[in-house]
């Protein structure tokens, strides 16, 4: 993930997906007295506080967290106020318990983020472990991106090669899993959850023009900050002309308008741990 700043401008297709989300879920959502809630891989903090804090009772404290100090930081001073906090954590490391009590969370939130930790496992015995019993989860991850498909093909090229050596650690791991809903509904149950929905579903890319799409691109590129500036320009030009040749996009006219673009492939999940 690279700026913050480049990213809270131009993570529409995410905002729009978890408003979606938000609004299908919200009459399931019991609230208490006093929540304490956590947004997982809150990023720059738009979803947290346009979407998430409305939702939640005014005593409600929330605390976004995400392993970018960028994000958090950018977060903290954009959106931080008396009960809305961010702080940086590694939301896929073993020590989670030693910044937060266990159990001491009514719900945790996430969006477009646990699919980053290649330890699926692990992720939501953090989830578990930071869970009140009974508390709720409600979670989207991406199953599949025709992205991941453009970014293990640039991985063989030799001029990339070298800045995507690990290219798998940024790739969905059920980018090729059959049914990756069956799967995570699995991995949650044999987790300690109840399982009360999950689904997959299409998310589109909200991108109305060839920048647009380019920039949002690279807005998530993990890459580019590897490599040095002057090779960043031409990364995401070979990139756009890989997404072109896969048909990810049909482009109308000049100016660039994008008619079709195939759609990211989400799993969303609301489950409650058992007591
Ligand atoms: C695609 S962004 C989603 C941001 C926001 N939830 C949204 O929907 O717009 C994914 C975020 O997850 C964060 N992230 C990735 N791996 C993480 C980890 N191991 N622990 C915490 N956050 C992580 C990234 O830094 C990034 O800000």
């Amino acid at each position: 993930m690279n700026s913050a700043e480049l990213y809270e401008n131009r993570n529409s297709s995410q905002f729009n997906d978890s408003a979606s989300v938000l609004n299908q879920f919200k009459s399931k959502l019991q609230w208490q007295d006093n929540e304490t809630i956590m947004d997982v891989g809150c990023g720059p903090g738009n979803v947290t506080a346009k979407l998430l804090q409305p939702l939640v009772p005014n005593d409600a404290r929330i605390i976004g967290v995400d392993i970018s100090p960028n994000m958090v930081e950018h977060a903290q001073k954009k959106y931080g106020n008396k009960n809305l906090h961010f702080c940086t954590l590694d939301f896929g490391s073993e020590n989670i318990r030693q910044m937060f009590e266990l159990e001491s969370f009514s719900k945790i939130f996430s969006f477009y983020c646990l699919h980053w930790i290649q330890n699926q496992r692990r992720s939501i015995e953090n989830v578990r472990s930071l869970l009140k019993p009974n508390g709720t989860a409600l979670i989207v991850i991406v199953v599949h991106s025709p992205l991941f498909t453009v970014y293990k093909a640039m991985s063989k090229l030799a001029e990339w090669e070298p800045y995507m050596k690990d290219v798998d650690r940024f790739i969905t791991p059920y980018q090729e899993v059959e049914n990756p809903c069956d799967e995570y509904r699995a991995l949650l149950q044999n987790s300690g959850f109840r399982v009360s929905d999950c689904f997959a579903k299409d998310s589109p890319v909200d991108a109305p023009t060839f920048d647009f799409l380019k920039e949002s691109l690279r807005a998530v590129n993990p890459f580019l900050s590897r490599m040095p500036k002057n090779l960043q320009a031409k990364h995401m030009s070979d990139l756009m002309d890989i997404v072109i040749e896969n048909n990810m996009i049909e482009i109308e006219g000049s100016g660039g308008k994008l008619t079709y673009i195939q759609p990211n492939r989400v799993v969303v999940a609301l489950c409650q741990k058992n007591p």
